[in-house]
C-alpha cells in the first residue's frame, strides 16, 4: 500500500500521471463526479489550515466521496496512543490525510493505518503544495516543462524542500535563494540536501537579485511556520528572524520589471515575506496556484485509490 509522506517513493512519471489526472478532471469535473462514491476520508489536524481543510473537503464531495474533519484537540488523539487512534481512523475510512507537527507523528500514522496516508504539510513536507504547484507552473509556462526556471526565494522550509524533490523527479530548474548557512532548522532533511548538492536541476544561490531576472517563476513562502507566527514566547525570535530575510522580501525593486510570474502557497503574511502591492501585481498567479489545491489533490485521490485498489 502506498502512502504520501513526501514525494520520494514516487518516479517523475508517476508524479506526471497525478498532474496529467488532476488536469484532466479540472477540464472535465462533472465526469468524475462518482469516482469515490460511497467512500470517506478522515482530515486529521494538529494545526491550523484554510486551503488544505477546504480543498480537501471540496474534492472529496465533488468526487462523489466524503471527507471527515478531526481535529486533533477535541478528539481521543489528545488522551490515547497515536497508533491506537489511527489504526481505528482507517477501519471506518478508505484514506486518512494528517496536517501534523511532526513528520514522526506523520509515519506512526503511516504504520498503524491500513489505509493509505497522505500528508497534509508537516514541518518536512508539503507534497500537495508541491504538486499543485507544478501543476499550475504548467498551466502558466509555454512550452516544455524543462525549459521553466522556478526561483524559491525565503527560507527553506517544508516548501522548498517539497519543491526541490518534485523538481528533481519532473527535470525542472529550481534555484533555491536563501540565506548562507540556512540549515532550516527543524525542516532540515538529508536526502534534499543531497538533492541540493548533487541535482542537475536543483541549485542554491544567497542572493535572489542574481537569478531573478532568469526566473520564469518567483516563489515564496512564510518565513515563520505557522504556529510560531502569532505565538509571543517566539517574538523575539519572529523580529530576529524578519530583520534578518528583509532583503529576501518579494517586492517591486526585487522584481524590477521581470516578466515572472509570482508564486505563494498562503496564507500570506502582509510586509513580510511579500508586499501587498506584488500580490496584486498583475504578475501573480497566487490565488490561480490556490484554487489548484483542490484540482491537483483530485488527482492524487484518483491516482491513490487506483494503486491502493480500492477503485
Ligand atoms: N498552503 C496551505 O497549506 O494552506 P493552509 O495552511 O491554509 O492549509
Amino acid at each position: 500500500m502506498r502512502h504520501i509522506p513526501n514525494l520520494k517513493d514516487l518516479t517523475g512519471d508517476e508524479i506526471r500521471d497525478v498532474l496529467e489526472r488532476a488536469a484532466k478532471i479540472k477540464a472535465n469535473p462533472s465526469d468524475y463526479g462518482a469516482l469515490l462514491a460511497n467512500k470517506s476520508m478522515a482530515m486529521l489536524f494538529q494545526k491550523t489550515s484554510t486551503r488544505t481543510r477546504v480543498s480537501f473537503e471540496a474534492g472529496m464531495t465533488e468526487l462523489g466521496g466524503h471527507a471527515i474533519y478531526v481535529d486533533w484537540m477535541t478528539s481521543n488523539f489528545v488522551l490515547s496512543g497515536i497508533e491506537y487512534e489511527a489504526e481505528y481512523l482507517s477501519t471506518n475510512v478508505s484514506c486518512i490525510m494528517a496536517r501534523v507537527m511532526h513528520h514522526s507523528d506523520l509515519q506512526k500514522i503511516m504504520s498503524a493505518s491500513r489505509v493509505p496516508v497522505i500528508n497534509g504539510c508537516d514541518e518536512k513536507f508539503h507534497p500537495c503544495q508541491a504538486l499543485t504547484d507544478l501543476l499550475t507552473i504548467s498551466e502558466h509556462h509555454d512550452g516544455d516543462l524543462s525549459d521553466a526556471h522556478l526561483v524559491y526565494v525565503g527560507v527553506q522550509n517544508n516548501v522548498s524542500n517539497s519543491l526541490a524533490i518534485i523538481c528533481d523527479k519532473l527535470g525542472v530548474n529550481l534555484t533555491l535563494a536563501t540565506p548562507e548557512n540556512d540549515d532550516n532548522g527543524e525542516s532540515m532533511d538529508a536526502d534534499v540536501q543531497e538533492i541540493i548538492k548533487s541535482s542537475a536541476r536543483v541549485n542554491h544561490v544567497i542572493d535572489p537579485k542574481a537569478v531573478i531576472g532568469d526566473a520564469s517563476f518567483v516563489y515564496t513562502d512564510t518565513w515563520v511556520d505557522m504556529q510560531y507566527f502569532n505565538n509571543p514566547n517566539f517574538a523575539d525570535e519572529k523580529e530576529a528572524k524578519v530583520k534578518a530575510m528583509m532583503p529576501y522580501q518579494i517586492n517591486r525593486e526585487m522584481l524590477g520589471d521581470s516578466d515572472c510570474k509570482i508564486m505563494h502557497d498562503m496564507p500570506i503574511h502582509d510586509g513580510y515575506e511579500i508586499t501587498s502591492e506584488m500580490v496584486k501585481d498583475p504578475r501573480s498567479i497566487i490565488f490561480f496556484q490556490a484554487e489548484n489545491r483542490m484540482h491537483a489533490q483530485k488527482g492524487l485521490l484518483w491516482w491513490l485509490y487506483e494503486e491502493a485498489g480500492l477503485i
